[in-house]
C-alpha cells in the first residue's frame, strides 16, 4: 500500500455506508467535507510520521500499526471537539495525529503486556520484532508525539504528558489491582479513567482549544470524552462475555478466562444479588475449572442481575455524557457526538455495528 492509498483510506472510512465515521458524520455537506479532508490530512501528518523516523528499521517497526489502520475514533473526536471553534487551524490536524500518536504507543505497550498476537487483523509489533523493540518503538512514537505538542505550544505539552502520564498509572493500578482495603469497584473506575477515558477526553479537548473554542466549550467536550470512555470500557466488558466469536473475531469469554476484573465480574463478587450466587461460585474457583464451567458461566451472566447493573451503569455514563453537551451549540458535530453514545450502546448487545477502540 503506497501513501497515497492510505490518504485515499481515510476518505474511504466517511464513504463506507457501514462504518463508524460515515455513520457518524452525516447531515451537512459543509461538515462531511471539512472533517473528510481534515482526516485524510491527519492519516498523511501520521503515515509521513512514521517514515519520517531516522532510521529505515525504526521506521518500519513504527509504520507497522500506522499502516494496519483501526477506526481513528480518536483522531475523529478531535476533529469534532474542533467543530465548536472559531477557526480551523493547522494545530488541529496536527492534534488528530497527536492523539492517534499516543494510541499507537500504548497500544505497542499493551500488547506486550498481554502476550497479544494480533492488532487490528496484523501481527503485533512483538510477534514480528521482538519485545524489547516493541516497546521503543512505543516509547519512539511517544516522544514523536511530545514533538508535535510542542509545536503547538505549553498547554498541548502539558495535556498531552497528562495524558499519557493518565493512560501508564491506568496500566499499572490494572496490573497490581486495588491495594489492601481498597473498593474493587472504585479500583474499576479508576483503571478505566486512565486507560480508556483520559485520551477520548484529551481528543476533544485538544480539538477545541486548536480551534480557538470558548473555555466552557472546551470542558463540556473533555467532560464528555471523560463518561464516553468509561461506558466504552464497560461496553467492552459485556461485549466479551456475550458476543460470540463469529462477531467480534475473538474468543467469546476470553477476558473471563484470563480473570480481568471487568465490571459485571467486580459486581458479581460483590455479592449485591442472591440470583447470582453460583455464577459467584464459578468466578471464585477461577479459569482452571475447565471448559464446561466456563460455559456455565457465560450462560448465566446472560441473565445475571450483575450484568443488568453493569448494563444501567454504562447507559448512566452515556446519560452523563449526553448532559456535558449542554452548552454546546446545536452543530451536525454535537449531534455526532450524541449518536456516538448510541453506538456504544449498541456496541455493548450487538457487537457488529459497534466501533473498536
Ligand atoms: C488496552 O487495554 C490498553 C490501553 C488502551 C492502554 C494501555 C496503556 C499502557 C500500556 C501504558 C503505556 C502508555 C503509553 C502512552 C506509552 P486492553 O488490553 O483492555 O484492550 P485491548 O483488547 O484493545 O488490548
Ligand atoms: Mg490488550
Amino acid at each position: 500500500m503506497d501513501v497515497h492509498d492510505r490518504y485515499e483510506g481515510a476518505l474511504s472510512l466517511l464513504r463506507r455506508p457501514d462504518g463508524l465515521i460515515g455513520r457518524l458524520v452525516r447531515g451537512e455537506p459543509g461538515f462531511q467535507a471539512r472533517i473528510a479532508e481534515a482526516l485524510a490530512g491527519a492519516e498523511k501528518q501520521l503515515q509521513d510520521c512514521a517514515a519520517g523516523a531516522p532510521d529505515p528499521r525504526i521506521a518500519e517497526v513504527t509504520g507497522h500499526l500506522v499502516a494496519a489502520g483501526g477506526k481513528r475514533l480518536r483522531p475523529l473526536l478531535v476533529l469534532l471537539g474542533a467543530e465548536f471553534g472559531e477557526s480551523w487551524r493547522d494545530g488541529v490536524t496536527q492534534a488528530a495525529v497527536i492523539s492517534e500518536l499516543v494510541h499507537l504507543a500504548s497500544l505497542h505497550h499493551d500488547d506486550v503486556m498481554d502476550g497479544a498476537e494480533t492488532r487490528h487483523g496484523v501481527p503485533t509489533v512483538h510477534t514480528r520484532w521482538g519485545e524489547h523493540v516493541a516497546v521503543l518503538g512505543g516509547d519512539w512514537l511517544l516522544a514523536r508525539a511530545a514533538q508535535l505538542a510542542a509545536a503547538l505550544g505549553a498547554e498541548a505539552v502539558r495535556l498531552n504528558a497528562h495524558t499519557a502520564g493518565r493512560l501508564v498509572s491506568g496500566q499499572l493500578r490494572e496490573l497490581t489491582g486495588p491495594v489492601p482495603g481498597e473498593d474493587p469497584v472504585a479500583h474499576y473506575f479508576q483503571v478505566a479513567a486512565g486507560k480508556a477515558a483520559a485520551l477520548l477526553a484529551m481528543s476533544l479537548g485538544m480539538g477545541a482549544v486548536q480551534a480557538a473554542a470558548p473555555a466552557p466549550y472546551a470542558e463540556a467536550l473533555t467532560e464528555y470524552g471523560e463518561q464516553l470512555g468509561i461506558a466504552f470500557q464497560i461496553a467492552d466488558d459485556l461485549l466479551d462475555l456475550h458476543a460470540p466469536a463469529e462477531v467480534t473475531g475473538k474468543e467469546q469469554g476470553k477476558d473471563l478466562l484470563a480473570g480481568v476484573p471487568s465490571l459485571p465480574v467486580l459486581l458479581v463478587r460483590a455479592g449485591y444479588d442472591d440470583g447470582d450466587r453460583e455464577l459467584r461460585a464459578l468466578i471464585d474457583a477461577g479459569p482452571g475449572a475447565g471448559a464446561a464451567d466456563h460455559r456455565r458461566a457465560l450462560e448465566l451472566f446472560g441473565r445475571s442481575p450483575a450484568t443488568a447493573r453493569a448494563r444501567a451503569v454504562m447507559h448512566e455514563r452515556l446519560e452523563l455524557a449526553r448532559t456535558a453537551l449542554g452548552p454546546l451549540p446545536d452543530l451536525p458535530a454535537r449531534r455526532a457526538l450524541e449518536e456516538l453514545c448510541d453506538v456504544v450502546a449498541l456496541r455493548s448487545g450487538r457487537a457488529e455495528t459497534g466501533p473498536t477502540t
